[in-house]
């Protein structure tokens, strides 16, 4: 695992992952990245991340200010800046250099201690002990044979009564056929969940080009859950 920068001016973005056999934007190679943060770029950030920080703000005892959250597959950074702009702490994980690049560079960035990111595959990484771990459009692109580890990482990492935030992608979904990918039936999905209180579990289907503009089927799973006690 790569060493979280403390602050944007310390991240170096070409930082090889020192624990896996690979650098981590090697285990991110199987679609064109760049691309995709180009036709995202300035997109606000996600419904699901939305919820979830509502949900907190909802309780009179939460603090953002004390709250630490981990967004993995952060991508330029629409949820990451969601969450700072809310008064969270946050590490920003994500497999690709273009994506941790983009994030130091962003015009609406202020340098803050609040933020550390961190270059890292999803087939190894290591999380601390978080009130939410948000994964938007992000987990299916782990490769299969380290899907349960990293769902079991994420799990741990989340303090009883926090939450998770994002998607699982379908069985039904286009790119399920894809070996590297992982994706899941509803009751696969339902059963990650054990252990959490759906606040959101939507099932999307629908036909629609992906971001780069690529006719597609989705299958997929918007999800909010908070973490019995
Ligand atoms: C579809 S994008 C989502 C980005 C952002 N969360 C959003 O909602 O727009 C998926 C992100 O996961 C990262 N990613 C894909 N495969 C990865 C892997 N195996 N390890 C680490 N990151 C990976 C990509 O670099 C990309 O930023």
């Amino acid at each position: 695992m790569t060493n979280p920068a403390t602050n944007p001016a310390r991240t170096d973005p070409a930082a090889p992952a020192s624990s896996s056999s690979a650098p981590a934007f090697r285990a991110a190679w199987t679609r064109d990245w760049p691309a995709y943060f180009d036709a995202v770029a300035g997109k606000p950030p996600r419904e699901t991340l939305v919820r979830a920080l509502d949900l907190f703000d909802a309780d009179l005892s939460f603090d953002a200010q004390t709250a630490q959250a981990v967004d993995i597959g952060c991508g330029e950074g629409r949820d990451t800046m969601e969450l700072l702009r809310r008064g969270w702490s946050v590490l920003a994980i994500d497999g690709h250099p273009d994506a941790i690049r983009r994030l130091v560079l962003r015009q609406d960035l202020a340098p803050t201690p609040r933020l550390r990111m961190q270059l890292a595959e999803l087939e190894a990484l290591e999380l601390p002990r978080v009130r939410l771990v948000n994964a938007s459009f992000t987990l299916p692109f782990c490769r299969p044979d380290a899907f349960d580890r990293l769902w079991r990482t994420i799990v741990d990492a989340i303090e009883p009564g926090g939450r998770f935030a994002g998607q699982l992608f379908g069985d039904r979904d286009t790119w399920a056929s894809l070996p590297d990918r992982s994706h899941q039936t509803g009751e696969e999905a339902e059963r990650l969940l054990k252990g959490f209180e759906l606040e959101r579990f939507d099932e999307d289907e629908h036909d629609a080009a992906d971001a780069e503009g690529q006719d597609k089927h989705w299958h997929v799973f918007h999800v909010v859950a908070r973490k019995c006690a």
